[in-house]
């Protein structure tokens, strides 16, 4: 069988970085993408030591509306055919909606839905054309909540990768291509060092709410295998999300402001 290879953005820490070592023990080889170069070369290193995979680098500033093409090209260029992709890169900023720089919400629309929707858009149609392929669009708990307080565009943006997901699993039924929309809860990684909440949320929720990247990847791959259009890992993100889902507005609403008043975000 033809070697598989998997393009991973965000791949420099975290799930994304999980992913790529979940992904090449399961045989794959892999385009591993995100600003910090240096750290994506020690990972690849690491990966292909230990797992005998071709591992590619390619950074690249998702923010920069150019990007993605750019990052098809250079891919191209290489002779390198994707069968997979997954749209991980991301950040929040909980400084409230008027507090946050519209730099930087123009920079989450742009690595956590506009990059994500180019990438699957150049790079789907060859895998419908070859018969297999595979996107995971890493969202979030956050987006199957009513909304995210302090937070305000994170949970959208998650919900529009959880609907975008789910509408593609849809159009690719019977091509070969499984999508997958992954909603992790609280995951141990540098989300909360980046956006400055790590003091806050480590003392507001306990250790056992807190999952592991490497459990969060494995979940995420198993699902994609499967071809499931949404995951969420863990028992009590599931019911979270149930809740969301079930409970009217006002009282969803009140429970997430209780959690953004914990977080001192409002
Ligand atoms: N951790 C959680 O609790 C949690 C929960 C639910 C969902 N998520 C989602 O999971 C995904 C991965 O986050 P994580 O928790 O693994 O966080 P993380 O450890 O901070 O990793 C984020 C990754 O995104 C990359 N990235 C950020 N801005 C970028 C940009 N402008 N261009 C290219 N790459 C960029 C970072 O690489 P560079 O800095 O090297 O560019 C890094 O590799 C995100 O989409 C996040 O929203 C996280």
């Amino acid at each position: 069988m033809a070697r598989r290879r998997i393009l991973i953005t965000g791949a420099s820490a975290g799930i994304g970085a999980a992913l790529a070592r979940v992904y090449a023990e399961n045989g794959w080889d892999l385009i591993l993408t995100a600003r910090r170069e240096a750290a994506l070369d020690a990972l690849a290193t690491e990966i292909s030591g230990r797992h005998g995979v071709d591992v590619a680098v390619i950074a690249a500033d998702l923010a920069d509306v150019e990007a993605p093409r750019r990052l098809v090209e250079a891919i191209a260029a290489r002779g390198l055919v994707v069968d997979g992709l997954i749209n991980n890169a991301g950040f929040s900023r909980t400084t409230g909606f008027l507090a946050t720089d519209p730099a930087q919400h123009a920079a989450m629309v742009q690595v956590m839905l506009s990059a994500p929707v180019a990438l699957s858009r150049r790079l789907l149609p060859g895998m419908v054309e070859r018969g297999f392929g595979r996107i995971i669009n890493v969202a979030s708990l956050a987006g199957q909540m009513p909304a995210t307080g302090g937070d305000t565009l994170y949970g959208p943006i998650k919900s529009f990768l959880i609907k975008a997901s789910q509408g593609l699993w849809l159009e690719t039924r019977g091509t070969g291509v499984h999508v997958t929309a992954l909603c992790p809860g609280y995951t141990l990684t540098e989300f909360h060092d980046v956006n400055g909440s790590r003091e806050q949320v480590s003392s507001a929720y306990p250790a056992w709410m807190w999952q592991t990247a490497d459990h969060v990847a494995r979940v995420a791959h198993a699902a994609c295998e499967a071809d499931r259009p949404r995951v969420t890992p863990g028992v009590m993100n599931n019911v979270l999300a149930a809740l969301g889902k079930l409970l009217p507005d006002t009282v969803a609403l009140n429970m997430v402001a209780g959690h953004a008043r914990r977080l001192k975000r409002i």
